[in-house]
């Protein structure tokens, strides 16, 4: 059955003057004895409802103070603008009919929580507003991506979550027991879309990846989700340029699309809407002499960790691109630098205001002598690459992709303190419940 012709709080500003029904939840109530403000939401908005004492039936109205919080009503009634309510309008109720009364107190009152106790009751910690806000971008960023990568020719196709092949090395691969061989977590699907390009030219997949990271940071997840682009017949310039346009245009969607969510984040839009391309680009090495004389001890040829990042970012007000990372730290598919062949076409994008890595990618080598050497240098089985060895035996070509970590962005884009309020059910080091 469609669900068009439903009246939703999100659509309020069209039915001034008119009666409503809302099927919602109480999340608030104030009351002062003949009048008692119910704030409801119905998972699109939220609103205040003003049942007053004379205007309801006696019986009607002793039902409405045995409410409770969380309770599930039905409320009917005429709506009106209201500047003094939260939000700008209200509902002066004529009749509420509860649906579910919440059985016993509220555990997640109106007094600060700390994030343990928040996130063993994430299943209702997701009701708070904060949370539907962020939810609601998070789809947001899903709902741009897939709509500029569509229009961008390229197609959807699926990766397995199963793998006999290591994709990021093999420190954070989950381990598992395939009916008695030895099988692995997905911890990417690129191999697989590199594949896919000589079927349909551009693809991409948005699963659920998984890795066991040791590190306990604000921007490490388990089990977060990837978006993962590849394209053959592009260049490394040219996957930076598509990063780019894919970053400008989901920012612009939800900053015209989610303003009421951001504010109630109290995320400054300004700062997003100041983002322009084309993205800053320095290479590795760069940025290490940039670090070193910042006061970091760090040496040419290690990665760039989370404070590195930090670091080189409170000096960019835009994203950058560091490029040219030396192959020895890169995966084994990046293909070198034409010019000096210890270097890796391999691009990280950098978010500013603290955020870290939010797209990895590059160029990948499509000569089937030099990967298999990096696969033989990397000490991997080569029976479990021979799959992947085989696209560069049947009409290899130049191609590019990168992978884009949708937690890290919407915490950019959300300025929020943890990638674990970006996910719904975060799968952490200590914490896998609920
Ligand atoms: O940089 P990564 O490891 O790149 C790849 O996996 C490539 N195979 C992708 C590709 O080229 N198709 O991961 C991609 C992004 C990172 O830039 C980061 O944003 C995010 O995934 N990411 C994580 N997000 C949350 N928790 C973690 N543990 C993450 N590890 C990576
Ligand atoms: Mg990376």
């Amino acid at each position: 059955m469609s669900d068009n012709n439903k009246f939703y709080l999100k659509d309020s500003n069209k039915y001034i003057g008119k009666e409503v029904t809302v099927k919602g939840w109480v999340f608030n109530i104030r009351s002062s004895g003949s009048i008692v403000f119910l704030h409801l939401r119905d998972g699109s908005g939220f609103i205040q409802a003003t049942v007053i004492k004379g205007e309801l039936t006696v019986k009607d109205f002793t039902e409405v103070q045995k409410i409770t919080l969380e309770t599930a009503v039905e409320v009917k009634g005429l709506l009106r603008e209201e500047k003094r309510a939260p939000g700008g309008y209200e509902i002066t109720v004529k009749k509420v009919q509860i649906i579910s009364l919440a059985q016993e107190e509220y555990p997640i009152g109106k007094k600060e929580h700390g994030p343990d106790f928040l996130l063993t009751h994430r299943h209702l910690w997701l009701r708070s507003r904060r949370q539907w806000a962020i939810l609601q971008i998070r789809n947001e960023v899903i709902k741009s991506i897939n709509e500029f990568l569509l229009k961008d020719n390229f197609i959807r196709i699926d990766s397995p979550m199963i793998t006999p092949s290591a994709c990021e090395g093999t420190t954070t691969l989950f381990e598992i027991d395939y009916f008695g061989e030895k099988a692995f977590l997905s911890q990417s699907g690129q191999l697989y879309l590199e594949a896919a390009i000589y079927s349909v030219g551009r693809c991409y997949d948005f699963n659920p990846v998984l890795r066991a990271e040791k590190s306990k940071t604000r921007r490490h997840l388990i089990e977060f989700w990837m978006m993962d682009a590849e394209a053959a017949f592009v260049d490394f310039g040219e996957i930076l340029e598509i990063q780019e346009e894919l970053i400008l245009y989901i920012l612009n969607h939800v900053i015209n699309n989610c303003r009421n969510k951001l504010k109630l984040l109290e995320r400054n839009s300004e700062i997003l809407t100041m983002i322009k391309s084309p993205f800053p680009r320095i290479t590795y090495k760069e940025a290490i002499k940039q670090l070193q004389k910042l006061g970091s001890d760090i040496k040419y040829g290690t990665d760039l960790g989370n404070d590195d990042e930090t670091c080189l970012m409170n000096h960019y007000k835009q994203p950058i691109f560091v490029t040219h990372f030396p192959a020895e730290i890169k995966a084994f598919y990046c293909k070198k630098d034409e010019v000096d062949n210890s270097l890796a076409l391999s691009a990280d994008l950098l978010a500013p205001e603290g955020y870290g890595e939010i797209t990895g990618g590059g160029q990948r080598e499509e000569d089937y002598q030099l990967l298999l050497k990096n696969i033989k240098k990397h000490k991997y089985d080569i029976a479990d690459y021979e799959w992947y060895l085989d696209l560069r035996k049947y009409g290899s070509v130049p191609h590019s992709g990168f992978g884009l970590g949708l937690e890290r962005l919407v915490a950019w884009i959300c300025k929020l303190d943890h990638v674990r309020e970006t996910i719904p059910f975060p799968r952490m080091l200590e914490r896998f419940r609920p």
